[in-house]
């Protein structure tokens, strides 16, 4: 059995939640800043979820530009299309990021955040946005790497067992560090790198990390048995950290890794 998410209602409610806390809030300012959307663009989401960085780029691209939202889940087509419904230069639609039903060079820009660490084809995937962007056109593609996860424990090997199991929930949990040249190899120029953090050096309650904690100890539970972690250590694991908050002891910082690409070659005869 695989131990990819389900991005059904109940993932659509959670990753919302998530997206809206002040970290990813800040995450969607770099990204757009990166970005440098213009009005009249026409820019393609990849992996749209519930639709709040395509919501921020159709007001900057204005009446006469187009974003298009595209996701593999219904759900988060459905969450998406209820947050844009009022931008009528933004719409939604349910596909895949490895075949993206479009026409060759059809956008200036597109952006995948969060997206590509779910897919198994990684050349499939760029070889797509490559060829329905136009020459010239820029790529914004954040991901998290998560080896590079600091996050206070009173049990090491312990809070590593718990990280490995939730390291299954992708298909590349390292992504940023191959990218590069996975984006050469498709090519891509990489114009800039740059780490997004998402930093909590005490417990939040509204932030990311409580949110990917209780993300992580809900998967731990139900997928924790194929890791050789029962019930209990997860729940131990879990017990720990709320004795670290309780005692002001909580620390987590995770990052996530920007590239700004562009497509490097003019499109053949
Ligand atoms: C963690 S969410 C990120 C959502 C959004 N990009 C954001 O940053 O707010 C991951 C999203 O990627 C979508 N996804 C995963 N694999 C995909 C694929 N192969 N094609 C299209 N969407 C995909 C999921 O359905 C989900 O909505």
């Amino acid at each position: 059995m695989s131990g990819m998410i389900e991005f059904d209602d109940a993932a659509a409610k959670s990753v919302e939640a998530m997206y809206l806390t002040p970290d990813v809030v800040g995450q969607r300012a770099r990204v757009l800043d990166m970005l440098s959307p213009k009005p009249g663009e026409r820019i393609i989401d990849i992996g749209v979820g519930p639709g709040l960085l395509a919501q921020d780029l159709a007001r900057l691209v204005g009446d006469t530009g187009r974003v298009v939202g595209l996701d593999a889940a219904a759900a988060m087509i459905k969450m998406a299309r209820t947050r844009l419904a009022a931008l009528p230069q933004a719409e939604c639609v349910e596909g895949d990021a490895c075949a993206l039903k479009f026409p060759d060079a059809w956008f200036d820009a597109a952006v995948s955040t969060q997206v590509y660490e779910y897919v198994a084809d990684m050349p499939a995937a760029l070889s797509e946005l490559h060829r329905v962007l136009r020459p010239g056109g820029r790529a914004l593609v954040l991901d998290t790497d998560w080896r590079s996860i600091v996050w206070h424990s009173s049990d090491e090997a312990r809070m590593g067992r718990v990280l490995a199991c939730w390291d299954g929930h992708l298909a590349d949990p390292h992504l940023p560090a191959r990218l590069a040249p996975l984006f050469r190899r498709a090519g891509f120029t990489v114009a800039r790198v740059e780490i997004v953090p998402m930093l909590s050096p005490h417990w939040q309650p509204v932030s990311y990390a409580a949110g990917i904690m209780r993300a992580i100890h809900g998967y731990a539970r139900g997928n924790g048995a194929r890791y050789g972690l029962s019930e209990v250590e997860v729940q131990a694991w879990y017990d720990d950290q709320l004795r670290l908050i309780e005692r002001g002891e909580f620390f987590f910082s995770v990052n996530r890794y920007a590239f700004l690409a562009t497509r490097q070659d003019a499109v053949g005869p």
